[in-house]
């Protein structure tokens, strides 16, 4: 039975007001999705892949992929306006389907809770390389002097434990307040900070790194470097910086004004996504090549070349300070974003008190945190299927969880959701409608199949 909203069909509002702006929005979005996806991760796996032809494949699967999986996510929130679980539930049923597509929600809430536990404990490492900048650690360092400062770091549990806990402590705290209110003046001043000084670093990585060897690693396809898995690799991590499959976006939808263009939003926030992850790129490739690093050489890519740029430039440690400050602000924007729709449900939910809620998905995110904490000392020669705990949580959320969430939303949205609603949401006599229906109906989860079925050696 429809209940009585729905039949009514009545302008749905938001229980927690609107976004005071089409920039508003954008800026949050853009918070959630710059994190340390684009500066840590993207380059890692970049160099873990082959450069060249995985950058392609990734750009693909950002703009064919996440673009179209972005709109639904945003649309689904807006037309729902309730947390991700109850939105699924309530346009599941609306749309003639069935409430059962409430465990879409709860899968994203699930994934988060994981992704988490692992972005505490690599927030947790900025946190410490805000300290050792302060302290001008890296003045005049060495490339092997900078490594043995990573590896010495992240091979004491204890250290690394500290971090983690004070990273996922200080966010549940914020989590627990319900304070947000700074958050879009936080990220309006974060985000073209960031842009500013990842411009500064490229003048120094053109200047004084090997720039065209760095270019060619990245924009020179060489497809014999890239496996399946490195495809699939490219997909989640299209997933992962976008803040997509995880209901995040979804939340945030739920707050957007009527008249507010999706397509617009959206596609401003995949290029400014875009844009870091490939400047980061840009400027740490060209020092690893300079110094004689290993592109592949995985996590510690970030930080081991740039303390190495920062330890040669004058002004360097302020420069560092300045850097690692702003790239915990950035987890951090996003670590809140990912954090709250599992308290916001548990609210919800089970009516617990924010306080209550916050420090218990805190707990446990820190505890499923410390499999990770110890994936760099004491377990580092614990492995099994992809590597140490570290890689199979990564492993399951990008290339697994956050496909699949996203395949299921975006079939929901193109397939499930009437023609109706969905030109209702996205404007449907334009043509950006046109391009959003066949790509969500067709090449996304197209995309997503095959890719998926390759990697796991499907077809043979
Ligand atoms: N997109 C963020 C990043 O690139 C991570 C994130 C994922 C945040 C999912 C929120 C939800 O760092």
């Amino acid at each position: 039975m429809l209940n009585e909203e729905a039949a009514t069909k009545a302008p749905r509002t938001s229980l927690h007001g609107h976004w005071s702006s089409r920039m508003a929005f954008i800026l949050a979005v853009t918070g959630s999705a710059v994190g340390l996806g684009n500066i840590w991760k993207f380059p890692y796996i970049a160099g873990e892949n082959g450069g060249g032809a995985f950058v392609l494949v990734y750009l693909l699967c950002v703009f064919l992929i996440g673009l179209p999986v972005m709109m639904s996510e945003i649309l689904i929130g807006r037309r729902g306006r309730r947390n991700p679980v109850a939105t699924m539930a309530l346009l599941g049923e609306e749309e003639g389907h069935s409430r059962r597509w409430r465990w879409v929600g709860a899968l994203g809430i699930l994934t988060g809770i994981l992704i988490l536990s692992y972005y505490s404990v690599i927030a947790g490492w900025t946190l410490a390389y805000v300290q050792k900048s302060v302290f001008g650690v890296f003045a005049g360092a060495t490339a092997a002097q900078v490594d043995a400062v990573f590896k010495n770091f992240t091979g004491s549990w204890f250290a690394v434990g500290i971090a983690h806990t004070l990273f996922i402590g200080f966010t549940t705290l914020v989590v627990a307040r319900g304070v947000e209110r700074g958050l879009e003046q936080a990220v309006k001043f974060m985000v073209p900070s960031l842009l500013l000084l990842m411009l500064t670093l490229l003048g120094y990585s053109i200047t004084s790194g090997s720039f065209a060897a760095g270019l060619s690693f990245l924009f020179s396809p060489d497809f014999s470097a890239l496996t399946w898995d490195g495809v699939l690799a490219a997909m989640g991590q299209a997933f992962f910086t976008l803040s997509l499959g995880m209901g995040a976006v979804m939340a945030y939808g739920a707050y957007l004004p009527k008249e507010t263009s999706i397509a617009g939003a959206s596609i401003a926030v995949v290029i400014a996504d875009t844009v870091i992850a490939i400047l980061a790129a840009l400027v740490i490739f060209p020092l690893v090549f300079a110094n004689n690093l290993d592109p592949a050489e995985g996590v510690g890519l970030v930080f081991v070349t740039l303390p190495l740029a920062f330890g040669q430039m004058p002004g360097g440690a302020v420069f560092a300070t300045l850097f690692f400050v702003l790239l915990a602000f950035a987890a951090w924007t996003s670590a809140l974003g990912l954090m709250e729709s599992a308290v916001a449900y548990l609210v919800e939910r089970f009516y617990r008190t924010r306080a209550q809620a916050a420090l218990m998905i805190g707990g446990l995110i820190w505890a499923i945190g410390l499999g990770t904490v110890l994936s760099f000392n004491v377990l580092m020669n614990f492995r099994f299927l992809k590597g140490t705990i570290y890689n199979n949580v990564d492993y399951l959320t990008s290339n697994i969880l956050l496909p699949a969430s996203g395949l299921l939303i975006t079939v929901f949205a193109a397939w499930v959701m009437c023609r109706n609603s969905t030109s209702d949401e996205l404007g449907g006599g334009r043509s950006s409608y046109r391009h959003w229906h066949f790509l969500a109906r067709f090449v996304a989860p197209a995309a997503i199949i095959v890719i998926f079925l390759q990697a796991v050696g499907a077809f043979g």
